[in-house]
């Protein structure tokens, strides 16, 4: 059966730069619907303007433009072999409609991981990290950074810093992650498929455990 993976957790828990690890170890494509938001930023199109003052506000999509992006890319031909989702669902109605929608590929949601880590811990991972303009490759400054400075080790493409990753727009998404996204955890807790993953350790660590908890 085709394996959907979910990885939960708050802004800078460790989802994009674990997804990243999953996707080579598993041979499954990483679909980050923050990601796509902000590929369609990049180039202008209507959803990208759609959802341009919910990103940089720091406040979720609605639920409707949300559903329709992942709906369309996860009907790819890369994706029936399944995923592994980085950032979606965020909200108790993508998560419902994201089960209808594997259900009409015969299919459902085989893991929920999430990735817990300290509060204080977020803001530092936040401000110090660093994307690639190209396909959003994630480092950190001072934990995870490039061999050279400003430039991506895997596509040679310039980094760049996110620009809801200012102090007061993470406050405001660590409280709509509070508010929206937390109470995934018992939905899937409930289904029986949470695995929680303590995040506070090595990054090298945290991909280690949580393949040892899928594989099982
Ligand atoms: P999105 O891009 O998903 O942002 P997020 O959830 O806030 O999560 P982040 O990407 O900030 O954190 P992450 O967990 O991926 O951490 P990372 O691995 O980078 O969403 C952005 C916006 O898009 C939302 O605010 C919303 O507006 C919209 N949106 C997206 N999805 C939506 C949805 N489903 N519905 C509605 N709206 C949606 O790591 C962070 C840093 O820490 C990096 O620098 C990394 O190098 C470092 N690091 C990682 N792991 C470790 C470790 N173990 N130790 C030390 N440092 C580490
Ligand atoms: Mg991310």
């Amino acid at each position: 059966m085709a394996r959907y993976i979910i990885l939960l957790g708050a802004p800078g828990a460790g989802k994009g730069t674990q997804a990243q690890i999953m996707r080579e170890k598993l041979g499954l494509p990483n679909i980050s619907s923050g990601e796509l938001f902000r590929e369609n930023l990049r180039n202008r199109t209507e959803l990208g303007k759609l959802a341009e003052g919910f990103i940089k506000t720091g406040k979720l999509v609605p639920d409707d433009i949300t559903i329709k992006m992942i709906k369309d890319r996860l009907s790819q031909s890369d994706c029936t072999k399944g995923a592994i989702l980085d950032g979606f669902p965020r909200t108790p109605s993508q998560a419902e409609e994201l089960d209808r929608m594997l259900a009409q590929f015969g299919s459902k949601v085989e893991w929920a991981i999430y990735l817990s880590v300290a509060e204080n811990e977020l803001v530092d991972r936040l401000s110090g990290r660093r994307l690639c303009k190209a396909q959003g490759h994630v480092y950190h400054v001072l934990n995870n950074p490039p061999e050279q400075a400003g430039i991506c080790d895997i596509d040679g493409s310039e980094l760049y810093q996110r620009e809801d990753d200012r102090v007061e727009t993470v406050q405001q998404r660590i409280r709509v992650y509070h508010q929206q996204t937390q109470p995934l955890i018992e939905y899937y807790r409930d289904k029986g498929i949470l695995k929680e993953i303590d995040g506070n350790r090595s990054i090298e660590m945290i991909a280690e455990n949580i393949l040892k908890e899928i594989e099982r």
